[in-house]
This record gives C-alpha cells, sequence and structure tokens, in this order.
C-alpha cells in the first residue's frame, strides 16, 4: 500500500500560494490508517515509550492510536490558552513572527520515555519546541515521528 496516495495536495490553501498536505483521505481509510501506524510502531524498533506527546492539531489523530498502540499515556501539547492546570511554554519562530505551544507541567514525570508525533516535518521549527518542553520536564525522547517530511524546496509553500 502506498500511503502517498491517500495524501492529497489543495494548492492555495490556506492562502494562496501555500499547497497544502490533506491527510483527511487517508484518515478516512481504516486499512491505510493501520499501515500508517504500523509503520510510525516499526519505527520504534520496540523501544519502550511511557508518553506519546501529540502537537495541536493535526499531530493529534495519529498521537492517540499510537499511545493506544503502545500502551502509553498520551500528552496534548497545545496552542496558548488551552490547557488548563499549570503550564510550561515555548516560542518558537514562524517565517513571519513567533508562535507559543504549552504543556502541562504534570504531563511528564522525570526519567519517562517520551515519543514526540506531528503529521509533517516543514522547518522543524515546531517539534524543537516540544522536545524543549519535554526535556524541561525531565522526559527522556525516544524518537520523534511524522508522517512525512517535506523537502527543502517545498517548505516555503507546503507547510
Ligand atoms: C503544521 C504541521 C506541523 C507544522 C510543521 O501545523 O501540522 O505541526 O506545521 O511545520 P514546521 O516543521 O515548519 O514547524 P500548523 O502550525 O499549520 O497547525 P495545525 O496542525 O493546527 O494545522
Ligand atoms: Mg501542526
Amino acid at each position: 500500500m502506498i500511503l502517498e496516495n491517500y495524501i492529497r495536495d489543495i494548492q492555495d490553501f490556506p492562502k494562496k500560494g501555500i499547497t497544502f498536505k490533506d491527510i483527511t483521505p487517508l484518515l478516512g481509510n481504516p486499512v491505510a490508517v493501520k499501515e500508517c501506524l504500523s509503520m510510525l510502531v516499526k519505527g520504534l524498533e520496540g523501544r519502550p515509550v511511557d508518553k506519546v506527546v501529540g502537537i495541536e492539531s493535526r499531530g493529534f489523530f495519529f498521537a492517540t492510536l499510537l499511545a493506544r498502540e503502545l500502551n502509553a499515556g498520551f500528552v496534548p501539547v497545545r496552542k496558548p490558552g488551552k490547557l488548563p492546570f499549570a503550564t510550561l511554554s515555548s516560542a518558537y519562530e514562524l517565517e513571519y513572527g513567533t508562535d507559543t505551544l504549552e504543556i502541562h507541567t504534570d504531563a511528564i514525570r522525570a526519567g519517562e520515555k517520551v515519543l514526540i508525533h506531528d503529521d509533517v516535518l516543514a522547518t522543524g521549527g515546531t517539534a524543537s519546541a516540544v522536545c524543549s518542553l519535554v526535556e524541561k520536564l525531565g522526559g527522556e525522547i525516544v524518537e520523534c515521528s511524522f508522517i512525512m517530511e517535506l523537502s527543502f524546496d517545498t517548505i516555503p509553500k507546503s507547510v
């Protein structure tokens, strides 16, 4: 099964000049979801995971499935002001300006083995902000996993 066939390019979304990678055809097909999940799990090569961190919003889809599959807890990293308990924040660079992501301070205990998951790796700004949150809480990052990585020349118009 070629998973790429279930990811469609939407031109000029959300604005002109951007090509959006739409994974909803993949999400809507249980065979493709199962295959994608199994590839993500295979990438771990049996290493144990205590917590799966999913990045709002598109990272949530597979992060919760991964947590269930790995018998691990799920931890949401969210955009500012969404988490109700005490949070730790990390700012990261966007093409223009900065953005912030937050995690609950009690979401990860020191020494826990953590898998960070998001749908897309583009510049890596989002993932590296999340790595720093996990490390500040004392988590041990096992792996950062993604469904797709955008090549350098597609980054400016594909995120
Ligand atoms: C997109 C994508 C990744 C991130 C990748 O999320 O889902 O999270 O950008 O880009 P980077 O590697 O350059 O940081 P977006 O911020 O558009 O939010 P969304 O998931 O809520 O759609
Ligand atoms: Mg995202």
